[in-house]
């Protein structure tokens, strides 16, 4: 099942998601997060962004060229970014719950993280370049954390107008959202 992404301003992507009992069944959930994904053409999406606070992420960032990881379909739950390491770099970030924005953000280049999957198993890897950059991105999300929170006073007022505009749904997104704002 396709579900709205939350636009920004709802306060659902400000909070730190809680954790998720050890067991529960997200077997749904991990599905209709892929397709949500896919069908807003993204790489990454967290619980947050479909009104849920939840440590939860799904990426599938195996599609950028210089990718060594080819095959990065993966749902991160409960996930810990235990190390980061490497020089930061910076990158143009979008995000689906901030349609039209595009922005450079600094991160460093590695990170080790410890997550379980969608059977509970228990995973420690880590992931640089591409592949890393998503992840911090969608971490970030669970942490109540959004790409914009990370550019400076200039560039933030730079963007005040706009970011307003998306939360009172004055926006253009090729897919279905719920903004907080009520026009
Ligand atoms: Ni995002």
């Amino acid at each position: 099942m396709i579900l709205p992404i939350v636009a920004y301003g709802d306060p659902v992507l400000k909070k730190v998601a809680e954790e998720i009992p050890k067991g529960e069944d997200l077997t749904q959930l991990i599905a209709d997060m892929y397709e949500t994904m896919y069908t807003a053409s993204g790489v990454g999406l967290a619980a947050p962004q479909i009104g849920l606070s939840k440590r939860l992420f799904v990426i599938d960032a195996g599609g950028f060229e210089d990718s060594e990881y080819p095959d990065l379909k993966k749902a991160f739950i409960n996930p810990v970014i235990v190390e980061e390491m490497g020089e930061d770099w910076p990158y143009e970030e979008g995000c689906l719950s901030i349609p039209g924005i595009r922005a450079a953000v600094e991160r460093p280049e590695s990170l080790i993280i410890e997550y379980y999957d969608e059977n509970w198993k228990k995973h420690k890897e880590e992931y640089s370049g591409m592949a890393a950059r998503v992840i911090q991105h969608e971490y970030d999300h669970i942490e109540g954390i959004l790409f914009t929170d990370h550019l400076s006073p200039l560039k933030k007022r730079l963007y005040k107008s706009k970011l307003i505009n998306i939360s009172k749904g004055i926006v253009d997104a090729a897919y279905r959202m719920r903004f907080p704002v009520k026009r």
